[in-house]
């Protein structure tokens, strides 16, 4: 047996992540992001050089790349030894990442990961495919959701507090459109809602009422 595990999954751009992380901490739980899991292994990808269209070679770099996370107390990821918390959010990585995450070698690799950082429960994990695939009997699933138009520009506002500028909404929403199609479409686990999820639309809710709603449904169920 093990102690509880609430799935948070959905497209990109919908706030999952300063959700995620804002309902473990409410419900004295660890936060475990398998997107900076798919986000390492591309970055080790990348760095060497083998082309992401190469099955064969991701595959190799997949399976012979040490890839780990660390509670420190804040969430950091690892690959290889060498701290890339930051480097993997960089629009290079962001915009090879669903490429990499399509080849099944991968999510082989990085399911049996997330499995083992999930064996005793007591985290909320979010991703696209946690209610579906890696933890499918989840005491809690979300699917969160939003509006491509609302998280476009959500994010054109975070870049823009970052004081990145020159990009504009259509653009953002064109990337984050093509996101979700390549990881809707993949063959291995894509992205979809699992039949029991909950789905939260956060279209015109800030962070704080969504996390209010996802607490209220896990007090109701507890
Ligand atoms: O959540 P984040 O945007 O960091 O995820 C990056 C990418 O990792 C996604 O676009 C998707 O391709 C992949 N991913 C996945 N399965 C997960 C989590 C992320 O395929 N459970």
């Amino acid at each position: 047996s093990r102690l509880p595990v609430v799935a948070i999954d959905g497209p990109a751009g919908a706030g999952k992540s300063t959700v995620s992380r804002l309902v473990a901490q409410r419900l004295g739980l660890t936060y475990l992001d398998t997107g900076a899991l798919y986000r390492a292994v591309t970055w080790a990808v990348l760095r060497s050089g083998v082309p992401l269209a190469d099955a064969v070679g991701v595959a190799e770099v997949a399976a012979s790349t040490p890839v780990e996370l660390r509670w420190q107390p804040d969430l950091r990821v690892f690959v290889a030894g060498e701290d890339c918390t930051d480097i993997i959010r960089t629009p290079e990585v962001t915009q090879a990442v669903s490429q990499v995450a399509a080849q099944p070698a991968v999510r082989q690799v990085l399911l049996y990961i997330q499995r083992q950082y999930g064996q005793r429960g007591g985290i909320v994990v979010e991703g696209r495919d946690i209610g579906t695939t890696v933890f499918p009997t989840a005491e809690l699933k979300i699917f969160l959701t939003a509006s491509v138009q609302e998280r476009a520009q959500r994010r054109w506002q975070e870049l823009q507090q970052q004081g990145i500028t020159g990009l504009d909404v259509a653009a953002i929403a064109q990337a984050i459109q093509k996101r979700d199609a390549q990881d809707s479409q993949r063959q291995v686990s894509p992205l979809r809602q699992a039949a029991d999820a909950v789905v939260i639309d956060s279209d015109g809710l800030d962070v704080a009422g969504v996390v209010a709603q996802i607490v209220a449904v896990w007090q109701t169920r507890s």
